[in-house]
């Protein structure tokens, strides 16, 4: 792991705050992710399943957490199943969590082999009557593969199909959404590497310069920083390039005159930033640029304000569409007409700006949470209006993460991340 410990308290919070959602007599089973292979010997990098790092800690594959709050035995409680590591296992595979690192990492007590976890199952399973099983609700989730945790528990209900089983989800998309302040802190070192990398390319971008160097630039510095990637794949895109949404390819070169749309964060300790900025490649915005790039950031503070306790989702979206539509007429992009006119069901301003406002952000991009419940205190949202003219050979979006707050505007985690115009230019042009 390229980040430093986080403190275990953490874990063990997260862990209180879900068995105390449980039903009587029940367990509940979290499974890390498989390695995916690519072909041959080759697989893709290693990425923990959220919701068993959420709860323990352990970032490894082949491992296992079980629940069990009030279990007859207090030491299987909690319990961690590991793959096996020793001396000689770690000089063939590399370091791998030992039974006392497990502990530190997690506060978990009981730690077994996984060689040792159909037996360990069958005498807890007899313990409990309910099963939580962990499917995933996610509102944008749409996955083919049968991950390692549906494995098991097709294996867990073919085996004990006597058993009720229970949901994790409901429960962990709701405490996921709220962030502790360890993990607003490690957000905000995720924004801080951004920001690194962001500050680097306003001195590196110049006409010529190819959207993959671009790219090459803010991994340098994610990688340098203890990010040991991008928390997603990141959109370079200059010129028209920014109107195409998922645009990913980022190997066009930078010609003068255009706008570069970067929609980039670096992970840290596997919670995500994202970002997007838009900046002239030449280092200067021609006043229609300018524009437009201040009609996005004046939608951007107006959302801003709106993310606080009690907002609901759907609402903010149709208040953030008024003040789009508003910012439009004055560019003169929309007239009274086709206001007037407009689809209820697809106002006007969906041709400019076709996206989403703002989704939850946390250990995934899109994080979990509900959107039909009101907003509360420590959520993390983005803010990511934007603006996309294909006639006018440009796109623009602005997009920083920001924590709700008890009272008054939120906190945002990207504040030192420029932002104005005047600021981009200085430094460019520095
Ligand atoms: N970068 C993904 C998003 O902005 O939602
Ligand atoms: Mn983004
Ligand atoms: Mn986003």
């Amino acid at each position: 792991m390229k980040y430093l410990p986080i403190s275990n308290k953490l874990f063990i919070k997260n862990r209180k705050n879900f068995t105390t959602q449980m039903t009587p007599k029940s367990l509940a089973v979290f499974n890390s992710n498989d390695i995916y292979p690519i072909s041959a010997d080759s697989t893709m990098p290693f990425e923990q399943h959220r919701d068993i790092f959420y709860l323990s800690g352990v970032d490894q594959e082949e491992s296992m957490l079980v629940l069990f709050p009030d279990c007859p035995k207090e030491k299987h409680r909690e319990i961690l199943f590991l793959k096996e590591t020793n001396e000689h296992i770690a000089i063939w595979e590399g370091e791998k969590l030992t039974k006392e690192k497990a502990l530190e990492t997690s506060g978990i007590k009981t730690v077994y082999w996984l060689q040792d976890m159909e037996k360990i199952m069958f005498e807890i399973m007899t313990q409990c009557d309910t099963v939580y099983i962990n499917t995933n609700e996610h509102y944008r989730a749409n996955v083919e593969v049968e991950t390692r945790e549906d494995r098991f528990t097709k294996w867990l209900k073919e085996k004990y199909p006597a058993h009720a089983v229970a949901k994790s989800n409901p429960i962990l998309q709701r405490l996921r959404s709220i962030k502790d302040n360890i993990e607003i802190d490690l957000i905000q070192q995720a924004c801080n590497i951004t920001e690194k990398g962001f500050r680097r390319i306003l001195n590196f971008v110049k006409p010529g310069v190819w959207e993959h160097e671009i790219e090459a630039e803010f991994m340098h510095e994610f990688l340098r920083n203890r990010s040991k990637k991008f928390a997603y794949t990141p959109i370079i895109a200059s010129g028209n390039n920014a109107n195409v949404l998922h645009y990913v390819e980022n190997n066009q070169q930078c010609k003068a005159g255009d706008l570069i749309l970067m929609d980039i964060g670096a992970e840290y300790a596997n919670y995500s930033s994202d970002m997007t900025r838009s900046v002239p490649v030449s280092g200067k915005f021609t006043p229609r640029q300018k524009d437009v790039y201040n009609a996005v950031n004046r939608v951007k503070k107006e959302a801003t304000k709106m993310l606080t306790p009690g907002t609901i989702w759907e609402d903010y979206h149709i208040e953030v569409g008024k003040i789009m539509t508003s910012e439009l007429l004055g560019l003169g992009l929309l007239d009274k007409n086709d206001v007037q006119n407009e689809n209820p069901e697809w106002p006007a301003y969906k041709k400019y700006f076709m996206h989403g406002t703002s989704h939850h952000m946390g250990l995934d991009t899109h994080d979990y949470g509900i959107l039909t419940e009101p907003m509360q205190a420590n959520m993390v949202f983005t803010v990511e209006p934007g603006i996309y003219i294909p006639d006018e050979g440009f796109g623009i979006r602005l997009e920083d993460d920001v924590v709700i707050q008890e009272k008054g505007e939120p906190f945002n985690l990207m504040r030192h991340i420029p932002i104005e115009t005047d600021e981009i230019e200085d430094i460019m042009n520095s």
